[in-house]
């Protein structure tokens, strides 16, 4: 069952490019700043081609009672709509928003910690950093990963706060991550919170899976659910209904269906929950599994996917979905 929000006014009070293409936006609510806990995210209503959609952003930092609440939004060329709102923002742009909310907890019962970020799977990272380090019993080390300095934001302030704790891989000059090297930060005890690009999350989900660590070790947070092909337009044919529905690049399957009153059951619309699943029966070009809620052994059948975040790319498919109106 979904959390239910409350939501309440809120004003843009600073707009701060911290890296290329990362704008760190810093909000003050009607109310009170609600305190919360590091991993946090807020719900923010934008809108998406004229029409009312939410999107997700961790809150970077730790809750401090006088602060602004603080996210940070990599402007994404293939975006469905969401970064160009954010970013269209304007210091003094009201929004609505939600409480924060914690999918995505520290908890503080082991002494080691591993914290992976990549790109801007960084904001909820940071929050986390800064809190082990302001424990004296905790050992941390983390890693950090992007394409080049010019697009990480806050390498300087991590790099103060963690000294030789702190690992940072340029893609650009140090080429191929192995994620593999991971398992050699880590014993049986050692906690792994990861954020980043879904071959990032992917990849080191793989790597735990075929390691001897405890699975319940790997925690991770899903931001946005990018893929492995840039978004394209496709064509869905459902022969139950005796339809074709296309899907453009900017929109996804689920709105594209809605759209055309064809009902699909969903909820958290981040690839999750798993609710919004359709059975594929066939398909050209490739599945590009975009969700957390399929194993990668389910994902390899493509015999299901998920229509809030999932595409295909350099094809067309017939799909049948779970709920029928
Ligand atoms: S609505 Fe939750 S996975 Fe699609």
């Amino acid at each position: 069952m979904r959390y239910r929000n409350t939501w309440e006014d809120a004003v843009v009070s600073k707009m701060e490019k911290v890296a290329d293409n990362v704008m760190q936006i810093q909000i003050i609510p009607a109310g009170d700043t609600a305190a919360f806990t590091v991993g946090s995210h807020l719900d923010i209503a934008v809108l998406i081609n004229d029409l009312p959609e939410i999107r997700s952003y961790s809150l970077v930092g730790r809750y401090g009672s006088n602060k602004p609440y603080t996210i940070a939004v990599k402007r994404l060329p293939a975006s469905r709509g969401g970064s160009k709102y954010m970013w269209g923002l304007k210091e003094g742009s009201k929004l609505r928003i939600s409480q924060p909310t914690n999918h995505f907890e520290l908890s503080f019962n082991t002494s080691n910690y591993l914290l992976i970020a990549g790109g801007i799977g960084i904001t909820p990272i940071l929050g986390m950093a800064e809190e082990l380090m302001a424990k004296t019993d905790k050992n941390v080390r983390m890693l950090y990963l992007g394409r080049s300095a010019q697009e990480m934001p806050y390498i300087e302030a991590l790099q103060k706060l963690l000294g030789q704790r702190l690992t940072v891989h340029y893609s650009d000059i140090d080429g191929f991550f192995d994620t593999s090297k991971i398992l050699n930060l880590c014993d049986i005890e050692t906690q792994v919170y990861l954020c980043g690009p879904i071959g990032l999350m992917n990849a080191v989900r793989k790597t735990w899976e075929n390691g001897p660590l405890n699975n319940q070790n790997l925690r991770f947070e899903t931001f946005g659910a990018s893929g492995l092909f840039a978004p394209q337009a496709y064509t869905v044919k459902l022969p139950r209904f005796n339809r074709e529905v296309q899907v453009n690049e900017n929109q996804t399957l689920l709105s594209a269906l809605l759209d055309v009153k064809i009902d699909v059951m969903y909820d958290c619309k981040k690839g999750e929950c798993g609710l919004c699943q359709v059975d594929i029966l066939e398909y050209s070009g490739d599945i590009d599994h975009r969700d957390f809620f399929f194993s990668e052994e389910e994902k390899g059948k493509n015999k299901k996917m998920c229509a809030c975040v999932s595409r295909v790319a350099n094809g067309n498919i017939t799909i049948d979905t779970a709920y029928r109106g």
